[in-house]
């Protein structure tokens, strides 16, 4: 972390312009608020990551909520290129002081110089890879910039470190942190995978009841659970998914554990459905 934010505040002093990366189905959980110290003064662009996954309403809502908060705001999905075809148009708005600035000193066309910070896995190198594709030129190493750092120059107007600045996951609540395991941004091993997937089940069960029946054919309200009559907790839900998908351990038993991998692996590929964890 130490490194990461030393490298961060560096990296900062090269560019004009900060490109923020959060996870669009937890934009807040996925944002370290250090950023707004770390970039002051700088422009700033924030990218709602991942939006073929968030779920549409919401991510609607928070786009609002981050321009409402002065922010340029892009949905995208950092695999496609297609994602990025306003990109320059939104760089040019973020950057019109800078722009008209250099204009009025007689300084034409200079790019502007950005970089991609983000915490964990919401999809930096996967941004830089896919909008700078096979056509990007390094201009190579400058002074004053960090060994091994590179400039990636795109057309005329953008030049983007090659290397993405990376923000630590930081938050105060637990469920904040919950979301971020779910998300993938803070490893598996730090939370009981079991008591994620239980929280995911009553959280999905509250926001989008139907879809565990629809992926699964559990009963959210109960019918095929053995206590007949009454509301299953979630972790009998968790136990009737395992039962369903075969998570037998040795005696025939159910896995528990495995059936937690397997809900939280379908929820991070999209195959419980367009799911957003968190609304403004
Ligand atoms: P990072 O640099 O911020 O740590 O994230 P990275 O680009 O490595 O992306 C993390 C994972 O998220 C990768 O998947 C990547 O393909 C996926 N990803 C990035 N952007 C998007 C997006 O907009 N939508 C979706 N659906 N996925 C995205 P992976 O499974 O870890 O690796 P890979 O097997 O895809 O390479």
């Amino acid at each position: 972390m130490t490194k990461a934010k030393r490298q961060m505040t560096e990296d900062v002093k090269l560019v004009e312009l900060v490109i923020e990366l959060l996870d669009a189905r937890a934009p807040v959980s996925s944002r370290n608020p250090d950023i707004d110290s770390l970039a002051k003064g700088k422009s700033r662009i924030v990218i709602l990551n991942k939006a073929d996954l968030a779920d549409e309403a919401a991510l609607g809502v928070w786009k609002t909520y981050f321009e409402d908060a002065g922010l340029f705001v892009l949905t995208a999905d950092a695999r496609s290129k297609a994602s990025f075809k306003s990109l320059s148009s939104v760089v040019r708005q973020a950057c019109r002081e800078k722009i008209e600035r250099d204009a009025k000193k007689g300084i034409k066309n200079r790019p502007v110089r950005a970089m991609v910070a983000g915490i964990p896995n919401v999809g930096k190198s996967t941004f830089i890879n896919s909008y700078a594709g096979r056509s990007a030129a390094k201009t190579g190493n400058r002074p004053g910039v960090t060994k091994g750092n590179q400039w990636i120059r795109l057309g005329g107007d953008l030049e983007l470190l090659d290397t993405p600045g990376i923000l630590w996951p930081k938050f105060d609540d637990k469920n904040a942190g919950i979301r971020l395991a779910l998300i993938g941004s803070v490893s598996d091993g730090i939370l009981n995978i079991e008591e994620l997937a239980v929280w995911f089940i009553a959280f999905m069960r509250s926001k989008y009841p139907g879809l565990l029946q629809k992926r699964y054919g559990v009963d959210e309200r109960g019918a095929d659970i053995s206590s007949e009559n009454q509301i299953p907790t979630d972790a009998q839900i968790l136990y009737e998914i395992g039962r369903r998908r075969g998570c037998v351990v040795k005696g025939n038993e159910i896995s528990y554990e495995k059936a937690a991998r397997i809900l939280i692996d379908e929820f991070r590929s999209g195959k419980l459905g367009k799911i957003s964890l968190e609304e403004p």
